[in-house]
């Protein structure tokens, strides 16, 4: 599909860290395609990097869309050029939104956010409100003024209540276990989004109090953190292009994309995290240890194999793709 040409309608700070973009069509009188709580764009931003963002705010609307984007400190260029450079007024360019962290039907919902995490719950809470379906949000933050879409939160839902939980005030995950976590139910299901090192802490927390794994649905958006056994055993290993017969030494600490890029050989890159498939290559001959979270478990045992050179790495001393 086309890209979408928009406007920055609105930008608006969210918290002290945190700007909530508002994005309009070109073209008043064409809707934006339709899209569903927990969807994401591409954001094709005018320094010629791509990156992925969550809709937030109200599923139904499509005369507008809204992004929140935190400032990070270990920015890749994405969220920096947002918050220093990006305007009002300005056009630019978003794929149309794609479905990474899709609901499922259930009779009643908890939903977690950490952080700039809110964006595709606070979606997923209009659905559920719209819906009439009840749910419970917690927001952990870290205090309060670095609360996102906190007008929004305060306002309240008609169908499902919010609390907003901050560590500095002792109300962290660490400190505390809500009592919502500690009594599962059967018919709950739990969406959650923030950093991964919360996800997995509050997943843990869930599972010893009860709750099955299939209720827990968590936000992939970050490549998953290689484990401590990968990052010891991520040895070298050789990548060779077919087209050439050229190979190249992948070090522990670089991609196969950082290492082709080095030798000027162009790597179509998009999210750089293993989410949007650009990089997928086919591999001829090698094994590949999958990091990516684009590809089905299905996709990555099937006969014919592709490799996210962003973040993939090989098993076998040497890998072939097609290049
Ligand atoms: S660049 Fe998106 S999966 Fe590699």
């Amino acid at each position: 599909m086309e890209n979408i040409h928009v406007i920055v309608d609105s930008m608006s700070r969210q918290g002290s860290n945190n700007i909530a973009i508002t994005l309009v069509p070109v073209d008043e009188h064409t809707p934006l395609p339709l899209w569903e709580a927990g969807s994401h764009i591409d954001l094709h931003l005018p320094n010629n990097l791509i990156r992925q963002y969550s809709l937030t705010g109200n599923p139904h609307q499509t005369d507008h869309y809204q992004l929140c984007i935190k400032k990070e400190d270990n920015s890749r260029g994405g969220s920096q050029y947002v918050h220093k450079q990006l305007r009002v007024g300005q056009t630019i360019q978003i794929s149309a939104p794609r479905q990474a962290f899709a609901m499922q039907e259930a009779e009643n919902y908890l939903l977690i956010a950490a952080g700039i995490g809110i964006t595709p719950i606070l979606s997923m809470a209009e659905a559920l409100d719209a819906k009439k379906q009840p749910f419970t949000l917690l927001y952990y933050v870290k205090n309060h003024t670095f609360a996102a879409m906190f007008r929004r939160l305060n306002t309240g839902f008609q169908y499902g209540s919010v609390q907003i939980l901050s560590s500095d005030d002792g109300q962290g995950l660490r400190s505390i276990t809500p009592e919502l976590l500690q009594k599962p139910q059967a018919n709950t299901q739990i969406y959650m989004c923030g950093p991964e090192g919360f996800m997995a802490h509050f997943t843990d927390v869930a599972t010893t109090h009860g709750w099955l794994n299939e209720q827990i649905f968590i936000e992939a958006f970050h490549p998953p953190a290689l484990n401590k056994a990968n990052e010891l055993d991520a040895d070298t290993f050789i990548v060779t292009l077919r087209s050439t017969g050229q190979s190249y030494t992948v070090p522990a600490e670089k991609t196969i994309a950082n290492v082709l890029q080095e030798n000027d050989i162009y790597v179509p890159l998009s999210c750089e995290m293993g989410m949007c498939g650009a990089c997928l290559t086919k591999v001829h001959c090698g094994e590949v240890d999958h990091q990516d979270t684009v590809q089905s478990d299905e996709e990555k045992c099937a006969t014919e194999q592709y490799i996210a050179l962003c973040c993939s790495r090989a098993k076998s001393a040497t890998i072939e793709i097609d290049l």
